[in-house]
């Protein structure tokens, strides 16, 4: 048995309401948990290596890190961030690592500029010229011993019908690796990437490049590293029971309807945390899944069936059968569009 098994007392049957305080808490402690899986450490050493290595250094060095949406990129980003929280030595405020979202429907660089300044504590984060502004961060900068710039959601920089913004955006990248001389890590979706075709010279500048993929399940290996990132969650979760998340027919479901997306893995986790608390169950078990599974709705997921509670469960099978469906689903709707125009033409 775990020591973080033991932190949790047995329900003893006994349904848990959530007004009692112990579910919020229960609840709160798996929002927080986070699985230092093998890729999220590479990423992590990735960003620690950075750091050292670009400190002083006659050249820093950077990363893009992408990725779709849930895979954790915020996650390891804003963890590694952490562990150089902002400081107020005298009148002097030291930001060593300095993590930003960049804001979508952003207009214009500039307001990216406004933003970093703000985040830095510029009171003037909003007037000046383009080159002001930038002329500010690097000074600001200095003044903060900054030493390495995340910047999340990269792809907001990036608006498809403006090509403007992002030859300006792109410029304006490039102004700020080379003056501030600390390393840059760009997180964002794989479309982010577009900067770097578009911009030869930044995308020299980030040959590092870290796609984060979801847990895949298609091989042996795959199926371990998954069952793996199971085992580590099962043993954090808020209750005094293994819940053998990492049974390979089990495992095989779990990966079904989450795709290996670490979102999708940690939402259903927690409804089905909240139906074995109001059940009274010590552990999250496939009855909770099952129900939880309902609750949870997501587009991707209308041709998923519900393989908990099903011993017969065969992974490879449903998985073609869910693939006919939407292959079907897409045949269907094309050749309505086209009976349509044939009808205008
Ligand atoms: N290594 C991990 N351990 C635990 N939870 C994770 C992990 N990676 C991602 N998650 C969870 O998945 C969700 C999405 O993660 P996030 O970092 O926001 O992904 P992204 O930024 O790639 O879209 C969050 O709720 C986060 O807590
Ligand atoms: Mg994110």
């Amino acid at each position: 048995m775990s020591i973080k098994k033991l932190m949790f007392q047995t329900l003893s049957g006994k349904p848990l309401s959530f007004r009692d305080p112990e579910y919020k808490l229960r609840l709160e402690y798996m929002k927080k948990m986070i699985v230092k899986h093998p890729q999220y450490q590479e990423v992590s050493d990735e960003l620690e290596e950075l750091h050292i290595t670009s400190k002083d250094s006659v050249q820093a060095s950077h990363l893009n890190l992408c990725g779709q949406t849930g895979v954790g990129k915020t996650t390891v980003v804003k963890e590694y961030a952490k562990k150089f929280p902002k400081k107020h030595v005298g009148s002097e405020t030291i930001i060593p690592v300095l993590y930003l979202k960049v804001p979508p429907r952003l207009r214009t660089p500039k307001a990216l500029a406004s933003k970093i300044l703000a985040e830095m504590g510029d009171l003037f984060a909003n007037s000046g010229t383009d080159e002001e502004l930038g002329r500010r961060i690097v000074d600001f900068a200095k003044d903060s011993k900054m030493e390495m710039l995340i910047l999340d959601e990269f792809q907001h920089l990036i608006d498809r019908d403006t090509q403007n913004v992002l030859a300006t955006a792109s410029d304006w990248l490039k102004l700020l690796t080379e003056e501030l001389n600390i390393p840059v890590v760009l997180c964002g979706l794989p479309e982010s990437n577009d900067i770097f075709e578009y911009n030869e010279q930044i995308d020299g500048r980030y040959p590092r490049r870290i796609l984060l993929e979801p847990f895949g399940f298609e091989d042996q290996e795959q199926q371990r590293s998954f069952r793996m990132f199971l085992k580590y969650i099962d043993e954090e979760l808020p209750f005094p029971e293994h819940s053998n998340l990492s049974d390979p027919l089990l495992a095989s479901k779990i990966h079904y309807v989450t795709e290996g997306v670490p979102r999708y893995v940690k939402d259903l986790m927690i409804e089905a945390a909240k139906l074995s608390l109001k059940r009274g169950f010590d552990r999250i078990n496939e009855e909770s899944l099952h129900d939880a599974f309902n609750r949870i709705t997501r587009s991707n997921q209308r041709y998923a069936i519900n393989p908990f509670l099903d011993s017969k469960f065969e992974y490879f099978a449903e998985l073609k059968k869910q693939q006919a469906k939407i292959k079907a689903f897409i045949d269907e709707r094309q050749s309505n569009s086209k009976r349509k125009r044939k009808k205008t033409s």
